[in-house]
């Protein structure tokens, strides 16, 4: 069983870093040494819940769940709290490595990781990222790959194109999957019928490609027939005003956003 280091404080356990708490409850990670810190002190399943920084000795391990915003908020009660045996793991899209090496100087080491929410069912996609080399990526990396895949990445620029896809990601085929389920009530099918059908072949089609990783496009052809329905639909999609443009578009808002989050934590 693999365990954290002792101790380990999660600073801001809410959606995110919950879900991770989630996947490594799954994959029977040992938690005993992990204290989460959030100002409600909601319990976090799993996990010793508490409302402000705790007293003892300096944490071994930290990860940084809060939102981006709250940084001007939490560095200055934190940063002398860390040492030169702290690593610190941020999730805050955005942040860059320069920023948090400002505000956590005497960190180890600091890594960034970029995950997405399926970490809770240990499906995730959570990129990493270390201007400290590989020591400490590979720590991180080793309980990271509990949560799904974790993919180092060379650059930071490609780490914000990561969170884009993957990070964001759940929220965009969350979108698709709903567009889909109100087209159907569009053409006629009761609403909650809709939505399960939409749901279930979006589940159906997921556990597809998991049992058998084919290309997309293949995939694709194996519903379309020539000059079917299919087809048909397809043809929309595939326009020069179809879905690859209007993706393009959707990650360029989502890449334009960061910089200014980016931005405003430099300054901070
Ligand atoms: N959600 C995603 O899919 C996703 C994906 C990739 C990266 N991220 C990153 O993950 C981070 C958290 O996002 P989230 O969606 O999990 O947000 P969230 O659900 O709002 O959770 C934020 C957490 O921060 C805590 N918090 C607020 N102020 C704090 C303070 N002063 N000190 C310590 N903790 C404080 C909150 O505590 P209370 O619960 O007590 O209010 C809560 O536990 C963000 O930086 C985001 O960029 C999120």
């Amino acid at each position: 069983m693999t365990s954290f280091p002792d101790p380990t404080w999660l600073v801001g356990c809410g959606n995110m870093a919950g879900a991770m708490v989630a996947g490594w409850h799954k994959a029977g990670v040992d938690l005993s040494s992990v204290t989460a810190i959030r100002p409600s002190a909601t319990p976090v399943e799993g996990v010793r819940t508490v409302a402000m920084l705790p007293d003892g000795p300096p944490p071994a391990f930290v990860m940084l769940g809060f939102k981006p915003q709250k940084l001007d908020e939490v560095a200055p009660s934190l940063a002398p709290r860390i040492t030169d045996s702290t690593l610190v793991v941020s999730l805050l899209a955005g942040v860059e490595a320069a920023t948090l090496r400002q505000r956590f100087p005497t960190a180890r080491a600091i890594v960034r990781a970029m995950p997405n929410l399926p970490v809770a069912q240990r499906r995730g996609v959570t990129a990493l990222y270390s201007a400290d080399g590989d020591k400490a990526l590979a720590e991180v990396e080793a309980l990271m790959t509990l949560l799904g895949v974790a993919p180092r990445v060379a650059t930071e620029d490609h780490f914000s194109a990561i969170g884009a896809v993957a990070g964001s990601g759940p929220a965009y085929v969350a979108r698709f999957v709903a567009a889909l389920a109100a087209g159907g009530e569009g053409i006629g099918l009761d609403a909650d019928l809709a939505r399960l059908i939409a749901t279930e072949t979006l589940l159906g089609t997921a556990a597809m490609i998991a049992a058998d990783p084919i290309d997309m496009t293949e995939l694709a052809r194996r519903v379309a027939s020539p000059n079917g329905t299919t087809e048909a639909g397809l043809a929309v999609l595939d326009a020069p005003d179809g879905l690859a443009p209007l993706l393009a578009r959707m990650l360029a808002a989502a890449i334009a956003r960061g910089h200014i989050l980016a931005a405003a934590a430099r300054r901070g």
